[in-house]
C-alpha cells in the first residue's frame, strides 16, 4: 500500500510540539534559512552519514566522497542532507575502538530515527565504523547503502613494496629482534602509510567492506577501489543514485538480509582468509537482523571453502591487487558454486543477476585464484572449544605456523595488556618457544576487547629467530596480524571464565584438527581456584559502566544486551 505523504521526506519523524502542522511549518521555515524551498522539500530525502574527522586519517578523502554521493542523490532527483556521527580510528582511539563500536552503532541508529530521511548512505571505512553503521541501519531498518573509504595505495622502502599494517608488524618484530635499527624504523614510519585510506591488506576494514558487499548492502564493486581513485568516487555517485531508488521503492535492510546472505558472507570471509574480527561483527549484525548465526557456522563453512585470495596477512598481495583482479564481483563469480546466489541485494536484483556479465577468475592474474588452484584447500579459520573456552574461541589457521596448531605447553600468564607491556621482555619470565602465552582480562567486559591477543614474541626469543608461539586470550587481534593466536575465549576471565583460573606452569593443549583447547588441570583444583578469584568491579559511571554491564560475550557478537 502506498505510504501517506505525511510519512515521507521532511515530514518524517516530526518534532513534537503537540501540533503536527506547526512542526512542518517550522521545518520549512528553518530550512529556508539554508536556501531550500518547497520544491526541494518535496524530494525524497537521503541522509548521508559523514565520518570525516581529523582523528580518522583513514577517511581523509571523505569530504570529496560526500560531494560525490550528493551528486548522485541530486542526479536521481533526491535531496541529500549530510550529518556527522562519531568516527573511530583504530590507531588514535584509546583503549580500543571496539569499546566504542556499539556507541557508534547506537548514535547512528538514533540519528537515523530522529531526523527526517527516506534513505541513508553510510560513509565509513576504518575497522569498526562499517559494522557499527550496518548494525545501526539494520536496527533502524530504513533503505540504506553502505559506502567505504577504500584502501590506501602501497608504499615502498628500499625497493620493497609494503603497506599497513601487516608490514608494520613484521618490521616492528624485526626491530625488536635487533634486525633493524632506529634509523630503519624511522624511515619505515614515513613509508608504511603512503596515502589516505584504510589499511591496504586484508585486515578488518578490507574484510568488512567485502562482506558488506556480499551481504548485498553495498553497490557491486564498491568494496575494493582504492581511496584515492576515480573508481572510488564513481562508486559514491552510483550509491547516491541508488539510495534514491531504494527510498522510492522502500527497500529495507531487513528485507534483504537472510540467513543465506550471512552464510554467503562467511564463505567469502573464508575465501579471503579475512579478519577474525569479522566473526564478531557478523554475529552482531545477524543478531540485529534476528537471524540465527553461531560460531559453528563459521567453523563448518571454513572447513569446506578454500582460501583463494592472495592478500596479506595470509598471502602476498594488497587490496589494490585485489581491485585490479576484479574485486568482490570476480570473487563471488569464482565462488558461485559455493554460494546461494538467490540472495537479494540493494540493486533490486539477486546476487546471481548482478553477476550475469562478470567473468570468474582468469589466468592473467594470481590475486583471485580459481577454485582448482587455491592458496590452501580449506581452513582459514577454526573454532576451538574445551575446558579453557567452553563457549568457544577462534584461531586464524591460515596465518599461523602450521606446526603450532597441535601443541601442548606450560602457561605463562599475563593479567592484562599492561602486564604484557611491562613484563614481556623480563628475563625472569624464563620463557621458551614451547610455552603458551596467556592473556586475560582483555575481553569485552574486562577491557572493551582490545587487539592485544597477538602478544609480541619476547625479545630473548625473537633474537634467536623465533617467529611464532601459541598465544591464548579473551582479546581480539588486528586483522593485519598473524601467528598461532587463539582469540575471543568465551566466557572471558572478567566474568569468571576458565581463563581466570590459569596459573603459571599449568599445561595447556591446543589441538586445532580436533577443535580442542584444554586446560589440563584437575577439576577439583579448578573448583578450588574458582572460590578465590576476585572479579574486577564495573566502571563507576558513563559509557564504560553501561558497556561493561550490558556487553555480551564475543561468541554472541559483543553487542549490548538491550540492543
Ligand atoms: Fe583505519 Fe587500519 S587503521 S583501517
Amino acid at each position: 500500500m502506498p505510504k501517506k505523504r505525511e510519512d515521507t521526506g521532511i515530514n518524517r519523524n516530526l518534532t513534537t510540539y503537540g501540533d503536527a502542522e506547526f512542526s512542518k511549518y517550522m521545518r520549512r521555515a528553518f530550512l529556508a534559512s539554508a536556501g531550500y524551498d518547497r520544491t526541494d522539500l518535496q524530494r525524497p530525502i537521503v541522509g548521508i552519514v559523514n565520518t570525516s574527522s581529523d582523528y580518522n586519517v583513514c577517511h581523509r578523502q571523505m569530504p570529496e566522497m560526500v560531494s560525490a554521493v550528493k551528486r548522485g542523490v541530486l542526479e536521481a532527483g533526491g535531496l541529500p542532507l549530510v550529518f556527522p556521527t562519531i568516527s573511530l580510528n583504530e590507531i588514535l582511539t584509546s583503549p580500543t575502538t571496539m569499546l566504542f563500536r556499539n556507541l557508534q552503532a547506537m548514535e547512528t541508529e538514533e540519528m537515523i530515527r530522529a531526523q527526517p530521511m527516506d534513505a541513508v548512505v553510510l560513509l565509513g571505512g576504518c575497522d569498526k565504523t562499517v559494522p557499527a553503521q550496518v548494525m545501526a541501519a539494520v536496527s533502524a531498518n530504513i533503505p540504506a547503502v553502505s559506502v567505504v573509504a577504500g584502501s590506501m595505495l602501497t608504499g615502498s622502502w628500499r625497493g620493497e613494496r609494503l603497506g599497513a599494517c601487516t608490514d608494520c608488524r613484521r618490521f616492528w618484530a624485526q626491530y625488536r629482534g635487533a634486525e633493524l635499527d632506529r634509523q630503519d624504523i624511522a624511515e619505515l614510519e614515513e613509508s608504511l602509510c603512503f596515502t589516505g585510506g584504510t589499511c591496504m591488506v586484508m585486515g578488518t576494514a578490507s574484510t568488512m567492506a567485502c562482506l558488506v558487499e556480499t551481504l548485498g548492502l553495498m553497490m557491486p564493486g564498491g568494496a575494493a577501489p582504492p581511496h584515492s581513485s576515480g573508481a572510488r568516487l564513481k562508486s559514491c555517485v552510483v550509491s547516491g543514485r541508488q539510495a534514491v531508488q531504494l527510498a522510492q521503492n522502500n527497500v529495507r535492510p531487513q528485507g534483504i538480509l537472510t540467513r543465506e546472505s550471512f552464510l554467503n558472507a562467511i564463505t567469502v570471509l573464508s575465501a579471503l582468509s579475512g579478519s577474525t574480527n569479522a566473526i564478531i561483527h557478523l554475529l552482531a549484525i545477524a543478531r540485529r537482523a534476528q537471524i540465527k548465526l553461531t560460531l559453528k557456522d563459521f567453523d563448518e563453512i571454513s572447513q569446506r571453502v578454500p582460501v583463494i585470495v592472495d592478500c596479506k596477512p595470509a598471502g602476498q598481495g594488497y587490496m589494490q591487487d585485489f581491485y585490479h583482479a576484479g574485486g568482490v564481483p570476480v570473487l563471488l563469480k569464482t565462488l558461485e558454486p559455493l554460494l546461494d546466489t538467490s540472495a537479494m541485494t540493494i540493486t533490486g536484483h539477486t546476487m546471481a543477476e548482478n553477476l550475469t556479465d562478470v567473468q570468474a577468475s582468469a589466468g592473467w592474474q594470481t590475486t583471485i585464484r580459481p577454485l582448482e588452484s587455491p592458496l590452501s584447500a580449506s581452513g582459514a579459520l577454526a573454532v576451538v572449544q574445551g575446558s579453557l573456552a567452553p563457549d568457544g574461541a577462534v584461531i586464524k589457521t591460515a596465518a599461523a605456523n602450521p606446526a603450532l596448531l597441535t601443541h601442548r605447553g606450560p602457561a605463562v600468564v599475563f593479567e592484562s595488556p599492561e602486564d604484557v607491556a611491562n613484563r614481556i621482555d623480563d628475563p625472569a619470565l624464563g620463557i621458551t618457544p614451547g610455552h603458551v602465552m596467556v592473556l586475560r582480562n582483555a575481553g569485552p567486559v574486562g577491557a572493551g576487547m582490545p587487539e592485544a591477543g597477538s602478544m609480541p614474541i619476547p625479545k630473548c626469543l625473537s633474537a634467536q629467530g623465533v617467529k611464532d608461539m601459541v598465544r591464548v586470550s579473551d582479546a581480539r587481534m588486528s586483522g593485519t596480524a598473524y601467528g598461532a593466536v587463539v582469540l575471543h575465549c568465551a566466557p572471558e576471565a572478567a566474568v569468571g571464565g576458565p581463563l581466570a583460573l590459569v596459573k603459571d606452569g599449568d599445561q595447556i593443549e591446543l589441538n586445532v584438527p580436533e577443535r580442542k583447547l584444554e586446560l589440563l588441570v584437575d577439576e577439583n583444583e579448578l573448583a578450588n581456584r574458582k572460590t578465590n578469584i576476585k572479579l574486577k568491579p564495573a566502571a563507576p559511571r558513563g559509557w564504560l559502566k553501561l558497556h561493561s554491564e550490558q556487553v555480551q560475550q564475543a561468541n554472541l557478537g559483543a553487542d549490548l544486551d538491550f540492543l
